[in-house]
């Protein structure tokens, strides 16, 4: 996730420009940059690094240009440095491109170009735009923005800056926002509303497939085959503090429901109809065949994500999988060597204790893949193989759509390995990639049901402690349910193995015990409802979530909630969404501050 802002008019732009990117800070901040029409050509200045230190660049000197484009990066391809920072120039430096987003095929469309003559400076997947839009322009800009955007394949929003056409900039979006703010004789566009909210309320909000140029006097919108479209005003009515959170009362809640997106993304470039091309992981198939375990390590809801991974290996994979707590892993001597996968998931990239288990791996010679959602973290940097979830930034503490994308990334790999050693068939992969490529809108369907969660959360306003239960993949999940309603909520949540409550457990549960109950593990129903019922005999109040058609189910719980059908291995990533919702309401029900939860830090970089 990068924040792209442009401004058209009579004020100087580098402040508007500036300006801009400061409210969209929260998009991304490893880079920044702008480009500016100077008399001569296009001039950017460019930094690694907070956009201070852009700021302190261009105090140096005053511009007087009126028209300019400017973005804040969140790194995907090409780690964070000056060179990968946009705006990105073709060859003879007469177009610049702000980009946010991924474009799929940039390998191929790189290679097509530089095979043309074309020079590339960047390890950036946005450098293509600025030459294909070189490439295909014969005078007219819009036309060759036009045909640019027919050969990429991925999802952007992008803003084109041209010194052939000192006047105007074009802009187009797919899959990733865009919004146009108006104001006299001058036009702002931006990734979202924040960047514009000082200037103007009214804005133009881009769809799909929409391109706009404007001009200081005038805005022109069409669709991708150049046909004019009408477009309404819409005025913002919310404070700037709101517009940051999208309009969210907390970056939590904002974060959960940005999550088909994130999956979305996640899968990108990632899967053909019958195979997973992971690029970031250079194993072959003798390396896979000759390890004889995989070590998973991290900490916390990343932890949660690799018990998920146990699972999928073993089962798919065949090879034996232990999974550990990053705090615990070295001071246990693990028995790990060269014939070890070591597997670390890591948000932030930077969490001490994984990193640490990171570098022992090292030493003892396994490989090690990383799991990270940062590009350029200490964990992608001294991985062998990274593999990165493209979540975006991730401001609450609680970690949601992280977790999330983790799962994807795992099950990606998990499906890598699986080919490399052919230990399931060709029919199940290709069947188990189409379940993986419905989960984005399956996950939205979901959310669709927030209402009905923030409901079932007035029963845990007042209640002191919660108990979550599941078998297989569904008490993975638990533990994360778990962890996310002591986190915010302060209310003292176990997870048990469902079988596993008999032994000792069973004796906490006395009249209204909140019991969440998992049973979306096709196989493992009846053996689930059996525990439910021991729960139930005691009088808890049992919220159950199993899969959609499982009628009956109502029978046995006092709340039900039906999630759609997926495969089994697939399913936590739809069930532990309302569980993110559960916690989020409880804790914003019960006045906590929600994305900073006491005591706690989003990147643990201590020991
Ligand atoms: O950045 P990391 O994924 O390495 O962080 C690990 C944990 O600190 C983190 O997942 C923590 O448990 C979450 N804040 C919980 O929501």
């Amino acid at each position: 996730m990068c924040g792209i802002v442009g401004y058209i008019g009579c004020k100087p732009a580098v402040p508007v420009l500036l300006e801009g990117l400061k409210k969209l800070e929260y998009r991304g901040y490893d880079s920044s940059g702008i480009a500016i029409l100077e008399e001569g050509g296009i001039r950017i200045t460019k930094s690694v690094g907070k956009l201070a230190v852009l700021q302190e660049k261009l105090a140096k000197r005053t511009f007087s240009s009126t028209i300019g484009i400017g973005h804040t990066r969140w790194a995907t391809h090409g780690r964070p440095s000056d060179i990968n920072a946009h705006p990105h120039m073709d060859c003879h430096g007469d177009f610049a491109v702000v980009h946010n987003g991924i474009i799929e095929n940039y390998l191929e469309l790189k290679e097509w170009l530089m095979a043309e003559g074309h020079c590339f400076r960047s390890e950036t997947d946005t450098e293509v735009l600025a030459h294909l839009v070189e490439h295909f322009y014969k005078g007219d800009l819009e036309e060759a923005v036009r045909k640019t955007l027919a050969k990429v394949v991925g999802s952007y929003a992008t803003v084109i800056l041209s010194y052939k056409h000192p006047d105007m900039l074009v802009a187009a979006r797919k899959d990733s926002p865009m919004i146009v703010g108006i104001g006299e004789n001058e036009y702002y566009i931006a990734s979202d509303i924040p960047a514009v909210l000082n200037h103007t309320r009214n804005t133009y909000i881009l769809e799909d497939e929409e391109m706009v140029t404007v001009t200081a006097q005038s805005v022109k919108f069409c669709d991708f085959q150049g046909k004019r479209r009408d477009k309404i005003i819409f005025e913002v009515t919310w404070d700037p503090i709101a517009a940051e959170k999208g309009g969210y009362e907390h970056f939590m809640l904002k974060e959960i429901f940005e999550q088909p997106k994130a999956l979305k993304d996640t899968l990108a470039g990632r899967l053909t109809a019958d195979k997973v091309i992971l690029q970031e992981v250079d194993l072959t198939p003798a390396e896979v065949a000759a390890f004889n375990k995989v070590a998973i390590v991290a900490c916390g809801t990343a932890y949660h994500a690799g018990l998920i991974g146990r699972g999928l290996i073993e089962h798919w994979a065949k090879i034996p999988v232990e999974v550990d707590i990053a705090s615990e892993f070295r001071y246990r001597s693990p028995l790990i060597d060269e014939k070890t996968l070591v597997i670390v998931i890591s948000q932030s990239g930077e969490t001490a204790d994984t990193l640490a288990a990171l570098r022992e791996s090292k030493k003892k010679g396994a490989r090690v893949v990383a799991i990270t959602n940062v590009v350029g973290s200490s964990v992608a940097r001294e991985a062998h193989d990274v593999i990165h979830t493209w979540a975006g930034p991730e401001i609450a503490v609680a970690s949601t759509k992280a977790y999330t994308t983790q799962i994807e990334a795992i099950v990606l790999l998990a499906l890598y390995l699986t080919q490399a050693k052919q230990t399931m068939s060709q029919e199940w992969i290709t069947e188990i990639i189409s379940e993986l490529k419905m989960i984005p809108d399956k996950a939205e369907e979901v959310l669709k049901q927030a209402g009905r969660v923030q409901e079932l959360a007035k029963y845990f306003e007042h209640v002191e402690n919660a108990f979550f239960i599941g078998r297989g993949l569904d008490w993975a999940v638990a533990q994360e349910g778990s962890l996310k309603l002591k986190e915010i909520s302060y209310i003292h949540a176990e997870a048990y193995a469902a079988g596993e409550l008999k032994h000792g457990t069973l004796a906490l549960i006395t009249e209204g015990t909140p019991v969440i109950a998992l049973a979306t593990q096709r196989d493992l129903y009846d053996k689930t409802l059996s525990n439910v019922k021991e729960v139930k005999a005691r009088d808890a109040r049992v919220i159950g979530f199993t899969f959609e058609g499982n009628h009956g189910f109502d029978k046995s719980v006092d709340e039900v909630f039906y999630l759609p059908l997926t495969a089994n291995e697939l399913s936590p990533i739809l069930t532990v969404i309302p569980l993110q919702l559960l916690a989020y309401y409880v804790s914003a029900a019960r006045g906590n501050d929600v994305d900073k939860p006491r005591n706690l830090a989003k990147s643990v970089t201590v020991e």
